[in-house]
């Protein structure tokens, strides 16, 4: 018994996870509304679809656009620079020119705290 619980506890403290931060009050991201936030220094767009959240990274993989100046239309947002949209459930481009996803992020609520971070 002992040794199974040594076990454990090392392959515990060899896995590193990012630890959540708190980006925003839900009130703050009603439905149909995204905005940048900051998550262990990155540039991250929050977004409310029909009161699900969602984070990819907010710079655009093309030429580093703004995503959170841009549109959201159901679970794409579009960049504000040239359009390339990307799936915001996935980081995937939908259409070009970017031809790289975004970092997805994890999206936690916890009472009418929303915390984030890095998947
Ligand atoms: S910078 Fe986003 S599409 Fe070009």
């Amino acid at each position: 018994m002992r040794i199974i619980f040594k076990v454990v506890l090392a392959s515990m403290s060899t896995v590193k996870t990012a630890e959540f931060s708190r980006v925003a009050s839900t009130s703050e991201i009603p439905p149909g509304i995204m905005r940048k936030v900051t998550v262990d220094g990155q540039d991250v767009v929050l977004a409310n679809v029909d009161g699900k959240y969602f984070a990819i990274g907010d710079v655009c993989t093309h030429q580093e656009g703004p995503l959170d100046e841009g549109t959201l239309d159901n679970y794409e947002v579009e960049c504000p620079w040239h359009g390339s949209r990307f799936d915001l459930r996935t980081g995937a481009v939908q259409e070009g020119p970017a031809g790289n996803p975004e970092p997805t992020y994890e999206v936690r609520i916890d009472g009418e705290n929303i915390l984030v971070r890095a998947k």
